[in-house]
């Protein structure tokens, strides 16, 4: 059946279909109103078939419900989908349940199905077959990095299908970076006027000597995000919203001066940063600053329900705090130990913060400098040092080592791949990643919330860069997050591989810009910008 990701366990039944017809009707139980939409809307366009409303009993219906005895069995994400002659029987542990098992319908469906209209003469069959499946992990995210180069509201919308399609459920958004500030905050409107715009950009990486002249930037107004939410929340993904802070702060700073040190930086004299790399310039550690982020915490709170916040916390230069007098007096009048003392005093307080207003804290490895309140989980993101270190503390980590999940990472070797950065990540490697480290005990690896793969994008300047790094290893990703595969070593990669011949034909018809597997196309190809490529293996975990 060439599913992807590969359900727990499926038998088919080889040439015996149930034949979808214009009078096949669908009957949805209670909570599975959203599952219900999304197949008359996504399905009814790429079929034509109109899917009214019908009775559960009748023939040839496809019945949706949530069942307990599901849940107990397979858990909320969980669902069995029964095709017999007489109709399909799709039955999810929870709503969640329900979409998954939707979108293996789709799959079920073939190719076509994952068009926006339907192709003429096509006849839509389902085989007859039972599936019984739930995910591995309830944590199966993918950051978009829309800071470095904005992404337009309907490439993330976009995304939230192409996630949906490969059961992901996460989706982290990186809305602010020193090169662009992304949302909306009605308060401090200087942070769209001034921090979403920068005069220029760099082509490639760091050490290209090539420049786009032209202006860059965009950000979401409140609606739009509002909107992104709600599309995601149809379709059982949850945005998580990440404000880095203290470092990563340029833009914010360009907006708002004083956010800086200003007593050894002239502040007033920085823009939006038009380069890659690091930016020395980081937040002040002054209670004025930290009033300034509540303000923008407590916009960000109304918009984003998601129960987890991400305060970055990552690479933030100490520089400027050592030079600076007024970060100094700071460090001695909270009885602080040094620069690094400063960064836990900055998450230490957004965590308290987070925590009184019933939502959790969840920054990069970096914050475990410095000691962690309770309730804090960790993105693991320097490869699985940071990712042991907050489990055996007893915090929840989510794992996206850069060598492995960075999806900007090159997936190749050879002059072709284009702006080449970092490691060569395959298809392979991602297929053969695996999320829990392995020197985590039973209990310790409980905290292992799940995984996320992350797209970087200074060098992904377009929709079609961004297709071109994240697919197809995105596909391998999904069955590393959701399926129960043994370990790296024993993985099926040519079982995969036979699936994803037919998977690609999904994803031309979602009309995706994949690394085809024989290498990039021409107009693919970036000849003469440089990337930052790492020589040889990714140093081992
Ligand atoms: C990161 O890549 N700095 C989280």
């Amino acid at each position: 059946m060439d599913l992807i990701p590969e359900p727990r366990q499926a038998t088919a039944h080889a040439d015996r279909f149930l034949e979808l017809g214009p009078r096949t009707a669908l009957a949805a139980g209670t909570g599975t109103e959203r599952t219900e939409r999304w197949l008359r809307a996504t399905l009814g366009a790429a079929t034509g078939l109109p899917l009214p409303p019908g009775d559960p009993g009748g023939p040839g219906v496809l019945r949706l419900s949530v069942d307990p005895r599901v849940t107990e069995d397979l858990g909320a994400e969980g669902y069995r989908l029964a095709v017999t002659p007489d109709g399909a029987h799709l039955a999810g542990g929870g709503p969640a349940g329900v979409f998954w098992g939707a979108q293996t319908l789709r799959q079920l469906l073939g190719p076509d199905a994952f068009r926006r209209a339907p192709l003429p003469g096509r006849r839509w069959r389902l085989p007859l077959t039972r599936v019984e499946d739930s995910p591995r992990f309830g944590w199966r995210g993918l950051l978009l990095d829309v800071a470095r180069h904005f992404m337009p509201k309907d490439d993330v919308l976009r995304y939230l299908d192409l996630m949906a399609a490969h059961k992901l459920n996460v989706l982290h958004l990186h809305l602010t970076d020193d090169q662009g500030w992304r949302v909306e905050i009605r308060r401090y409107p200087k942070l769209t006027e001034t921090g979403a715009w920068r005069a220029r950009t760099r082509f490639g990486h760091r050490a290209s000597p090539l420049w786009e002249p032209k202006p860059h930037g965009g950000f979401y107004p409140q609606d739009d995000i509002r909107e992104i939410v709600a599309y995601a929340a149809e379709r059982h993904i949850t945005v998580v919203p990440e404000i880095d802070v203290p470092g990563h702060s340029q833009a914010a700073i360009a907006a708002y001066p004083e956010l800086g040190n200003t007593d050894v930086v002239d502040t007033a004299a920085l823009s939006v940063w038009d380069d890659w790399g690091i930016s020395p310039n980081v937040l002040a550690p002054t209670d004025d600053t930290v009033r300034f982020y509540e303000g923008v915490f407590e916009e960000l709170l109304d918009l984003f329900p998601s129960r987890f916040v991400h305060v970055g916390g990552d690479e933030c230069l100490k520089d400027q705090w050592r030079r600076s007098p007024a970060a100094q007096a700071r460090i001695r009048e909270l009885g602080l130990a040094g620069e690094d003392g400063l960064q836990a005093w900055f998450i230490g307080h957004f965590d308290a913060w987070l925590s009184t207003r019933g939502r959790r804290l969840i920054g990069w490895d970096e914050i475990l400098q410095g000691g962690l309140a309770e309730g804090a989980a960790v993105s693991s993101w320097r490869g699985y040092a940071g990712g042991v270190a907050a489990a055996r503390a007893g915090h929840d980590v989510v794992m996206c080592p850069e060598q492995y999940v960075y999806l900007d990472h090159r997936q190749a070797p050879g002059e072709d791949e284009p702006v080449p950065i970092g490691y060569v990540r395959t298809l392979e490697d991602v297929y053969r990643f695996e999320p829990v480290p392995p020197q985590l005990t039973e209990e310790e690896a409980r905290h292992v919330l799940g995984t996320q793969a992350s797209v970087w994008t200074e060098v992904m300047e377009d929709r079609g860069r961004v297709d071109y790094q994240t697919f197809p290893r995105l596909a391998a990703f999904a069955e590393v997050a959701w399926s129960r595969l043994p370990p790296p070593g024993q993985r099926d990669l040519a079982g995969f591989e036979r699936r994803m011949a037919v998977h690609y034909r999904r994803l031309d018809a979602l009309g995706v810009a994949y690394r085809p597997p024989a290498g990039p196309r021409p107009w693919q190809r970036r000849p003469g910008v440089p990337g930052r490529p790492v020589e040889g293996a990714p140093p081992n975990r």
